[in-house]
């Protein structure tokens, strides 16, 4: 089959931390992207197949002797070129351009002004006005190379956007990829539309086709084993594994004990019944709660449970025969390599094992289909092929689960009185149309016995902390800000309903200082 994206775009990245956000922004215009660091074998940039090029920002200085330089076939490229920060420092001082130390860093919001048409303004900024921008640099280009122009101008960077049309070269000194510049986006759309004068081909349609037909071809007529977890990644991977090769997959659902009301349940029946995927239940709460029974460290409880969680899926994963592979849910940030923050040589390749170390222990091959995709593709994908909202909009959910939301020690007793409690909360927030607009929220059942009134009676009980959160991808995080009158209710309805429980507090911590999870 061919393939179905042609319009594929490159980032050439010089290390900054937010290259993956222009990769995010391309993928939103509805451009196929992906990121390669600037000290990748050369060969890689000129076997991508890219119809346009984007040159990143950096940490380092092009004065410095050892300064990342743009890769030979991207330099000798007339494909239409972006460069953005120390990506326009490189372009200008490679090909005659002059750029100095500046006298102070210019970091955070700026205005341009814009002083001449450019393709990368189009339908976006006229001549004369101005806009915000989000600059950060210390650098700064003073003397442009033949052939270039400005468009417009900043106080502090009389270079901010610059443009060699005829040799279909642009740049900026700003950031277009973050949020803080709102019309960003927009530039950067300009750039792949109006400048290079490609069209949108990247969509969740597009990928599925390529997915299913990449799955056949490396799994042939083998079997493939799946963990699901009842969160987003594993779930959308069944499926589209599931539509790729059809009953050849078998999905291994371990309940550890430390799940949600009635989660477990409703992965049996959404994944046996409505999609009709082989699944293998193995209910080892009793194996896990046993295992967890006086560990209090957090660490060790995370331990504990991965160890065993991979005892428990080796086992019944052994009795497939002819199984081959292991599907994971990896994603396009655990894998992307990043070029470390001194700018140096020095390349490293995050990975991540969900069952850590077992296709090893097994011998299987990896299946994962959504190594090149960000999370909120995944949610696409899985809107694309149907899936209901109430499981690919669902809120992330640890491994550990209920585990690292007891501290001290964990009880039978004590899971069930936070699986009442939280299921009471996100009800609630279901009910009052928050859940959408929240990132992750949930309830914490702490060790800690607190004296309360009932009726006539004086009770002892338990604490429950009530969390939400608003994020983009769980790096940082803000609280929700709810209504007092919305917690009232929620705390009302736990102390009356679930016994074990006489107070609940708010948790008002951003991430950073405070982690989202309790432990
Ligand atoms: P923290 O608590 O570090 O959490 O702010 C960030 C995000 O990661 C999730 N999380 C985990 N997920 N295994 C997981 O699969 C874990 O041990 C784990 N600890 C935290 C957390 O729920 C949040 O979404």
């Amino acid at each position: 089959m061919s393939d179905p994206v042609s319009n594929r775009i490159l980032i050439v990245d010089f290390g900054s931390q937010v290259t993956q956000l222009i990769a995010r922004r391309v993928r939103e215009a509805g451009f196929y992207s992906e990121i390669i660091p600037y000290n990748a074998d050369p060969a890689r940039f000129a076997d991508f197949g890219a119809r346009a090029i984007i040159l990143s920002g950096g940490p380092a200085s092009v004065l410095n002797e050892d300064a990342p330089t743009i890769p030979a076939p991207v330099a000798a490229s007339t494909l239409p070129m972006l460069g953005i920060c120390y990506g326009q420092q490189a372009l200008m001082h490679e090909t005659g351009g002059t750029v100095s130390k500046g006298t102070a860093q210019e970091f955070g919001r700026a205005d341009v002004t814009v002083a001449e048409d450019c393709a990368l303004f189009d339908g976006l900024w006229e001549t004369g006005s101005s806009h915000p921008v989000w600059m950060s640099h210390g650098d700064k280009v003073t003397a442009l190379a033949q052939g270039w122009r400005v468009v417009a101008a900043s106080e502090g960077a009389p270079f901010a956007v610059i443009e060699n049309p005829t040799a279909n070269r642009y740049a900026v000194q700003f950031h277009p990829e973050v949020h803080h510049t709102p019309d960003g986006a927009g530039l950067i759309r300009n750039f792949l539309t109006k400048v290079a004068g490609l069209e949108p081909d990247w969509s969740m349609a597009s990928f599925r086709a390529e997915a299913i037909a990449k799955i056949r071809a490396q799994v042939g007529d083998k079997r493939v084993i799946c963990g699901l977890s009842g969160g987003v990644d594993s779930s959308v991977a069944a499926v589209l594994i599931h539509e790729a090769i059809g009953d050849r997959l078998t999905c291994i659902f371990v309940d550890h004990g430390m799940l949600r009301k009635n989660e477990g349940a409703e992965v049996v029946s959404l994944f046996r019944d409505t999609y009709n995927i082989p699944l293998i239940h193995v209910d080892a709460s009793a194996t896990f709660l046993g295992a967890l029974a006086g560990v209090s460290d957090p660490e060790t409880k995370r331990k504990t449970i991965g160890g065993l969680f991979i005892d428990v899926f080796e086992a019944e994963a052994k009795k497939i025969e002819g199984a081959a592979f292991l599907a994971q849910g990896t994603l396009y940030p655990d894998v992307i390599e990043s070029v470390s923050v001194t700018g140096g040589p020095s390349v490293t390749i995050k990975s991540h094992h969900n069952v850590g170390g077992l296709p090893e222990r097994m011998d299987l091959e990896l299946v994962e289909p959504f190594r090149l995709l960000f999370k909120d593709e995944v949610r696409a994908l899985g809107y694309e092929m149907g899936m209901p909202h109430s499981l690919v909009g669902r809120h992330p959910f640890p491994g550990p689960g209920l585990a690292i939301r007891i501290p001290g020690d964990i009880t039978p007793e004590r899971a069930s009185i936070l699986r009442e409690a939280d299921a009471i909360y996100i009800e609630e927030i279901r009910r009052a149309g928050l859940y959408d607009e929240i990132w992750q929220a949930f309830a914490v059942l702490l060790p800690v016995k607190t004296v309360g009134v009932m009726g006539d009676g004086r009770t002892y009980e338990s604490v429950c902390g009530l969390r939400a959160v608003t994020s983009v991808d769980g790096m940082t995080a803000d609280v929700y800000p709810f209504d007092p009158a919305f917690l009232g209710r929620v705390a009302t309805r736990i102390v009356n309903e679930v016994r074990g429980i006489n107070r609940v507090v708010y948790d008002i911590t951003t991430k950073p200082p405070g982690t989202i999870e309790w432990e």
